[in-house]
């Protein structure tokens, strides 16, 4: 089994991303930690609690992280996830209580407890870069417990927060530059799940429907349909789920390692992942400044038949 830990910002996708880790056979859902985008932090705490239960996982630890990004205002995507982040579907809520350390002490403790006995563990943050970056910058040791981030976030093409940046790195662009800096400085193998294949992992509304007969499948099924609501659509992606499939299954994921640097001023471009697909871009990327862009693993082409048919 692959150790792994998600950081979330449930989320209707987040959800979709929560069952599967939580129920895949081949995954082992160390703990999962939560931070402000989505929705506020409250919010996402219980949404993430109420998925686990569905999912029949109430011993999985569940900590509180960063409310707000590091330095701009919190904003939220309610408008994609409903009021309460969770599509306000008719769905009762976890009564559980979270862990009582911090996001960040949780992520260390679980991450030293896997250098100590070798099982490294995959990070898979699907919000906000925000608690990530302050574990890297805070307890930096802890990564020699981490084999590889996979994270949700950014597009080498175009953007849906705004025409350039995507929701997550947009929330928190400096969050998600110290993550790139800090992974290139610890050694820390990064594969950037962005927008370029976030859409193309589909559940049709006729798949859906044929989920039945636990809480987690009924719970999979409202999320596709709140989702195809939504969008208006006869389907709907699994969002945040597929980097979760790509975890499982790496041979679904096509990418290629491209230098990376994140936008943290430009009039329209704050937030965006500057992903720098020339071909003779190796030899540009050395920067007087030390400022170099980090090489990250980027997702340019997924198999969504195979990924859907994994998370169905
Ligand atoms: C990302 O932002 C959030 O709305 C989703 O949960 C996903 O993590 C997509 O841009
Ligand atoms: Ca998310």
């Amino acid at each position: 089994m692959k150790p792994v830990i998600l950081d979330v910002d449930t989320g209707l996708d987040d959800a979709c991303a929560l069952l599967l880790a939580a129920r895949h056979p081949e995954l082992d859902l160390k703990a999962v930690t939560c931070a402000g985008g989505n929705v506020g932090l409250d919010d996402v705490v219980r949404n993430t609690l109420t998925v686990l239960d569905a999912a029949g996982r109430p011993d999985v630890p569940v900590a509180r992280g960063a409310a707000v990004p590091l330095l701009q205002p919190v904003r939220m995507a309610r408008h994609v996830h409903g009021a309460d982040g969770l599509g306000d579907i008719d769905w009762p809520r976890s009564a559980r209580t979270t862990d009582p350390r911090h996001a960040v002490e949780l992520l260390r403790d679980v991450l030293r407890e896997a250098a100590a006995t070798g099982e490294l563990i995959t990070l898979i943050p699907l919000a906000p870069l925000t608690n990530i970056a302050l574990l890297l910058r805070t307890y930096p040791d802890a990564t020699a417990g981490l084999r590889e981030i996979v994270f949700m976030g950014g597009a080498a093409g175009i953007g849906n927060a705004t025409a350039s940046a995507e929701f997550n790195i947009w929330t928190d662009p400096e969050a998600a530059a110290i993550v790139l800096t800090a992974a290139s400085e610890l050694d820390v193998p990064t594969t950037m799940y962005g927008l370029d294949v976030f859409y193309d992992v589909v559940v049709t509304l006729e798949q859906a429907r044929g989920l039945s007969g636990s809480p987690s499948a009924e719970l999979a099924r409202k999320l596709i349909e709140k989702r195809s609501s939504l969008y208006q659509s006869d389907g709907a992606s699994i969002g945040d789920g597929g980097a979760v499939c790509a975890v499982i299954d790496p041979s679904g994921l096509t990418t290629q390692p491209f230098p990376v640097r994140i936008e943290l001023s430009g009039s329209w471009s704050r937030g965006r992942t500057i992903v720098d697909t020339r071909d003779w871009s190796a030899d540009l990327t050395s920067d007087p400044h030390g400022l170099s862009p980090t090489t990250v693993q980027v997702a340019t082409a997924v198999d969504g038949k195979r990924y859907a048919e994994m998370w169905l």
